[in-house]
């Protein structure tokens, strides 16, 4: 057993972040990874970091924008500390040596950005994500913070008391993928989860293969509630073939959208009379896939992405990476063509409940980055929010796990937060496969740390030998079926038939799984074992996103619904909340807070 104060589970943004400040705080704290930091997902992120910087800017209009960019379901203690908080992170950034893009006067550019009233991303090319892990990396090196990388954390280990909010959890549980030994992770003070996105629940995705909600999985299986998990993100620009994003900075520098008819779809159709391509994500999304229905899209499939107006010298010197993208995964030159893109999955803006500190309502565990949802992107996240997202809430769950006294938070986070039940009949039983296994201890009685850590040991090494030692069928088969359902089903544009049909499928699905047998018999990187064990991870996710779907009838940013086609602000400015109930999800709803620090937000009609 390996025992440390904080442990950070995932090393990409918010982990690397936490660790940082857990290890200012003090703390001896360990990174556990399933890859080496430096190839975390956080490293695809293209376009940049929106802080209010500059003069004629401040915290409260970023605060503005967010909360409008929401669609008013983001929590304004979240979007208060968010835009208050990220200037200095960014500049802290700065001084530990990220290389950012410049102005020649030295200073710091700041590009616009989707659904922003002020230029304010910062950036470094389009391969933002790229140096900001390598300098946060180089930060966990020098301060000697200990990494165990290609370790796979599978399961928390928190006692079993019946409410989850009397649990605690005392570490987690790992798999080492280069020896196949299964060991304990002590945490004395908690654990933080980061490990990123779950795009792998779709197959058309920016996100990584190694994205498949593993943080969220098992924190909604040991107790903790999922927030808004219906709110799913589209980025409007990734390449039809691969998924892979093409920078919303190409519309920040200028980019310009058209259909199959040359048409500048966002002015010709009114879309977005005033921003144009420049709307938020949600909005933009919409238009491209409505000139595709109506027969205005290119192979009937894609819209085309316009740089070539910019210029050999601007678009090498801000957008390089985009270049190489586009050729290489699409064999496009975007200095002689423009690029076909299309929308694709990019982001979940819900996630595990936390409060503005990362705590959940499971004392010792937290979450932070996009695993989290402390809520501040509500219904539709800005572009460039994500990564000083992973900086100040990452920041705040180091600071706090170790002990630094924080403010009290303003959100209440756990099943008493409840301000009704939910409303919704689910066409299938969802969940009852594998019910009763929540990751909890599993001796009915444990609460000392050390037998709540062994008790879930045990139950990883028997679950590994069982996956290892039963003829069944390959995983794969299960995440494709899951993938395609969801990509068909609970994509941009949703409706109820087919929200249902989804339901149908992962219930399928998972039945399926209760035969799912791992071939390959070896102990070392046996990458068949740790795939079979994240699609478990991505069926949970899956199921969430599918149930919060159905149950928010309205229309509000980025969850579109066919038979309820306006934003419902008398019934719905409440958030969607799942409780896996011992593996029958329970659907319940708490109030968004919209009173702030400066202003109570009020719920205006969102145009661009
Ligand atoms: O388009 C992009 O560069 C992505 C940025 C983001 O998701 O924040």
């Amino acid at each position: 057993m390996y025992e440390h104060d904080v442990i950070v589970v995932g090393a990409g943004g918010a982990g690397l972040r936490a660790a940082i400040a857990a290890d200012e705080e003090g703390a001896d704290v360990a990174l556990v990874t399933k890859l080496h930091p430096v190839r975390s997902h956080t490293g695809a992120a293209e376009g940049g970091i929106n802080a209010a910087l500059q003069e004629g800017d401040s915290w409260d209009l970023h605060a503005y924008d967010t909360m409008k960019g929401s669609d008013y379901l983001g929590d304004a203690p979240a979007i208060d500390t968010f835009a208050q908080d990220a200037p200095e992170e960014v500049i802290q950034l700065e001084h530990w040596g990220m290389p950012f893009s410049r102005e020649d006067d030295g200073r710091v550019s700041q590009r616009p950005f989707g659904g922003l009233s002020y230029p304010r991303t910062t950036y470094a090319g389009a391969e933002t994500g790229h140096h900001l892990l390598h300098t946060m990396y180089e930060q966990a090196v020098k301060r000697g913070i200990e990494v165990y990388d290609e370790w796979y954390v599978t399961r928390l280990a928190v006692t079993d008391h019946d409410d989850p909010e009397d649990r605690v959890c005392h570490g987690c549980v790992a798999y080492d993928i280069k020896s196949g030994e299964i060991h304990g992770f002590r945490a004395n003070n908690g654990v933080i989860l980061a490990t990123g996105g779950l795009g792998q629940a779709f197959d058309h995705t920016t996100n990584a293969v190694a994205n498949t909600g593993d943080g969220c999985a098992m924190a909604y299986r040991a107790g903790v509630p999922m927030e808004d998990m219906e709110m799913i993100q589209f980025h409007p620009t990734t390449l039809p073939s691969t998924g892979v994003l093409i920078s919303e900075g190409v519309r920040g520098e200028g980019g310009i959208l058209y259909n199959d008819n040359e048409e500048r779809l966002m002015f010709e159709y009114g879309y977005a009379n005033n921003d144009g391509e420049l709307a938020s994500r949600d909005v933009v999304a919409r238009a491209e896939l409505t000139e595709v229905n109506n027969g205005r899209g290119i192979e009937d499939e894609y819209v085309h992405l316009d740089m070539r107006h910019l210029g050999e010298e601007r678009i090498i010197d801000r957008l390089e990476n985009i270049l190489h993208l586009a050729e290489d995964f699409e064999g496009v030159d975007g200095l002689d063509e423009p690029m076909p893109v299309k929308p694709g999955q990019h982001y979940a803006m819900g996630g595990v409940e936390c409060d503005e500190n990362g705590e959940t309502c499971i004392e010792g565990l937290y979450a932070a980055g996009e695993t989290a949802c402390v809520s501040l992107h509500g219904a539709n996240r800005l572009g460039g929010n994500a990564l000083p997202e992973l900086l100040v809430f990452g920041a705040r769950a180091g600071h706090h796990a170790a002990g630094k006294d924080m403010k009290t938070a303003e959100i209440q986070t756990g099943p008493s937060a409840k301000s009704e039940p939910g409303d919704v009949e689910p066409p299938v039983e969802p969940g009852a496969v594998d019910a009763g296994s929540d990751d909890v201890a599993a001796d009915g009685a444990a609460v000392e740390p050390q037998s709540v850590l062994e008790n879930a040991v045990d139950h990883e090494r028997r679950r590994v030998e069982e996956l290892l030692e039963s003829d069944g069928i390959n995983h794969a088969e299960v995440r494709a079926d899951v993938q395609q359902t969801m990509t068909g089903n609970v994509n941009v544009f949703r409706e109820e038939d087919g929200l249902k049909e989804a339901l149908r499928d992962i219930r399928e699905a998972r039945t399926e799984y209760e035969n799912v047998a791992v071939e390959d018999p070896s102990r070392t990187y046996n990458t068949d074992l740790i795939h079979t064990i994240e699609t478990r991870n991505i069926l949970d996710v899956a199921e969430a996103i599918t149930l919060g779907a159905l149950a928010r009838e309205e229309f509000r940013g980025a969850h579109w619904r066919a038979e309820h086609q306006e934003r419902k602000d008398d019934e719905w400015i409440k958030h969607t909340m799942l409780a896996w109930n011992e593996g029958t999800p329970e659907l319940y709803y708490k109030p968004v807070i919209l009173e702030g620090d400066e202003q109570t937000y009020e719920p205006k009609e969102r145009s661009y």
